[in-house]
């Protein structure tokens, strides 16, 4: 992260495919007059509200740690992604980032506890992992489905007295792949999950956004056990700024309603001692756009999903015309949502490699190695379309097809060279 950050600061000029950031035009919408409303909206409702000046004090306080908003963030998780979340299980946190952090070695908490991850995977994951001292297993890309996956790293894991304890995936535009897994493999997992006890922590950071095709259950829908804690956040389909995001557990955890509320109270006190409680300003800003919306936000995204599918078909064109003299040694995803697509490239793409690209051919992307575990995403890159304009697409897959045709005369005069001295 700090990386791209310093790339995005050297080189300025450089149109940055980086950033998995929802779009500032949308922050029009969300000018200080409309957030003070939204403020009043939530203390004049009748359900969490706190009306007149007494109200303000409530919000500038301390609060409450587990949150204020819960039977809203219920609700729009039920109406706009079909989970059965009730506010009594749903822990308001400070952003999905907290959730994921606070999970991880609630579920983990001993030091043979084993969590598992895709590789790639989004490296929030795995830093969370690394900063809360939980060991992060990466599971095979060898394996025809990931169920199998599963399976053979719990019991790889039991061969050396490792306990695999839960599952971080983000079943919907997975970021960086965008994949997104179809039913039967939610189904699949699910079941090789309740066999071994392990907790699915499913992130849905991007899942309202679906450009087409139709949507497919959430794992905590399809979740017959009690094994799925569903992470949502409001960064990207209202603002990231406001750090609001949820965790919802579900009723009971494998049919203990007791194990469920004491994971529960864990990670409330976990909270409470990480960042006490959510900004209660921000959750009144969360809570007012939806009670101004009708409890949902899929007509509030609506113009913001039209922008991001329209960027993702300007960059697939572009990718299209530029890479096509390559595609027989260049490959690149075609997401049906979220905000990335990925390019497999027939030569290494580091570090070192994203600060030339930035540098000659003022285009920042991010080297896929960055969210792996091991070297097998070496020559893979990612590529956010979310937060640039058609005007910038245009210019920075120009810029990637120059930085690529280098690589690419470079090393074919590598291979003469050498089969000229061979
Ligand atoms: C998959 C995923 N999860 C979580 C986050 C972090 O979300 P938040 O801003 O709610 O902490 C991101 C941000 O990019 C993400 O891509």
């Amino acid at each position: 992260m700090n990386f791209l950050n310093e790339v995005s600061s050297l080189f300025p000029s450089a149109v940055s495919l980086a950033s998995g950031r929802p779009s500032d035009r949308f922050f029009d919408r969300l000018n200080p007059q409309v957030l003070l409303n939204a403020v009043n909206v939530y203390q004049n409702d009748s359900v969490g509200g706190h009306g007149g000046a007494h109200g303000w004090a409530h919000l500038l306080q301390y609060g409450r740690t587990a949150g204020i908003i819960n039977e809203l963030v219920a609700q729009q998780v039920q109406c706009d992604e079909g989970v059965p979340a009730s506010a009594d299980r749903v822990l308001i946190t400070s952003g999905c980032q907290e959730a994921v952090a606070l999970c991880l070695p609630a579920l983990c908490p001993e030091p043979s506890d084993v969590l598992l991850v895709c590789n790639p995977t989004y490296i929030g994951a795995i830093g969370a992992a690394k900063a809360t001292g939980v060991a992060a297993a990466a599971l095979s890309n060898s394996e025809p489905c990931l169920a199998d996956a599963i399976e053979l790293a719990v019991l790889q894991l039991r061969q050396k007295s490792q306990q695999a304890r839960a599952i971080y995936l983000i079943p919907d535009f997975d970021n960086p792949t965008g994949r997104v897994l179809d039913a039967d493999e939610r189904r699949n997992i699910l079941q090789v999950c309740a066999r071994h006890r392990l907790v699915v922590l499913e992130d849905n950071a991007y899942g309202l956004f679906r450009y087409d095709g139709d949507p497919v259950p959430p794992m905590a829908a399809l979740d017959e056990v009690g094994s799925v804690i569903y992470l949502s956040t409001f960064s990207k389909t209202i603002s990231p700024a406001l750090r609001v995001g949820a965790a919802s557990l579900p009723d009971t955890m494998f049919g203990d309603a007791a194990a469920r509320r004491s994971l529960w109270e864990d990670l409330v006190r976990r909270k409470s001692f990480v960042t006490v409680n959510t900004s209660q300003i921000a959750q009144a800003i969360v809570a007012g756009l939806l009670i101004q919306n009708g409890g949902r936000l899929g007509d509030w995204i609506r113009p913001a999903l039209d922008w991001y599918r329209e960027n993702r078909d300007i960059m697939l064109c572009e990718l299209d015309s530029v890479f096509s003299p390559f595609s027989d040694q260049i490959r690149w995803s075609r997401p049906s949502g979220g905000f990335f697509l990925t390019l497999d490239l027939p030569f290494r793409f580091g570090a070192d490699c994203a600060d030339e690209c930035a540098r000659r051919d003022h285009v920042i992307v991010t080297p896929l190695s960055f969210f792996a575990l091991d070297n097998s995403q070496d020559c893979r890159i990612r590529l956010a379309f979310s937060a640039v304009t058609p005007e910038q697409i245009r210019t920075s897959v120009t810029g990637l097809g120059h930085y690529v045709a280098r690589r690419l005369e470079q090393k074919l005069l590598r291979l003469r060279d050498g089969g000229a001295r061979g």
